[in-house]
């Protein structure tokens, strides 16, 4: 699993500087990290907040589970194990965006303390943890991709909340309630919490 270090010639010290970077793009990078169960609203609600920060020219790239498990974390399934390594490269690859001075909207359910710890571990300061707070019986109500059916009819295993669990954070930056709001509430209540940190 771990490469060796002997051969490995980084370049970090010659490569153009994360303030170069922010300053050319005029914004700081900063992770929104949005958990939450499947069907929460991350997405959707990551989606509304781009089209928001793009207006006041903030650069952003949205990473979210479905499209990174379609290409760079294809090989990983759903077990605790594979959770963990979905988190570990999503960290990892959100640093190279920060390092750049891009706003990274991520949207993956990182069911437990600990995988979110490990995001922590990564990207320190320059992630905030935004929990989007949608009960089980509501996404299971609105089911928008189905998962839920499938999930009851056993078709799914280790299914989030069902089967395998969520821990909801204790302490996060931002708790948003989406029942009974619109996205447009909910995304207005985190760009007034994230603007400030990503004016340069
Ligand atoms: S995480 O647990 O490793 O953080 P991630 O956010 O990447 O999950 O992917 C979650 C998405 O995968 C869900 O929104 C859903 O569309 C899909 N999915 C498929 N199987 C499962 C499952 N067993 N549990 C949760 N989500 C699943």
């Amino acid at each position: 699993m771990s490469s060796t270090s002997e051969n490995i010639y980084t370049t970090f010290d010659r490569i153009l500087k994360r303030q170069d970077k922010e300053r050319l793009l005029n914004q700081k990078g900063l992770v929104v990290w949005m958990t939450g169960l499947s069907g929460s609203g991350k997405t959707t609600i990551a989606v509304a907040l781009e089209q928001v920060l793009a207006e006041k020219g903030i650069l952003t790239q949205v990473l979210d589970g479905d499209n990174i498990r379609s290409g760079i974390n294809n090989n990983l399934g759903f077990s605790e194990d594979d959770r963990k390594e979905n988190i570990r490269r999503i960290s990892e690859v959100s640093k190279l965006f920060v390092n750049c001075g891009v706003v990274t909207l991520n949207c993956f359910v990182s069911p437990t303390k600990d995988i979110r710890q490990q995001a922590k571990d990564i990207l320190g300061e320059d992630m905030v943890e935004v929990f989007i707070n949608t009960p089980f019986e509501e996404c299971e109500k609105r089911d928008v991709k189905g998962l839920y059916a499938k999930a009851r009819a056993g078709e799914i295993k280790n299914f989030t909340g069902l089967d395998a669990p969520f821990e909801a954070p204790e302490n996060p930056f931002l708790d948003i309630s989406t029942v009974g709001r619109s996205v447009d509430e909910c995304v207005k209540q985190i760009y007034d919490a994230v603007m400030p940190l990503i004016k340069y």
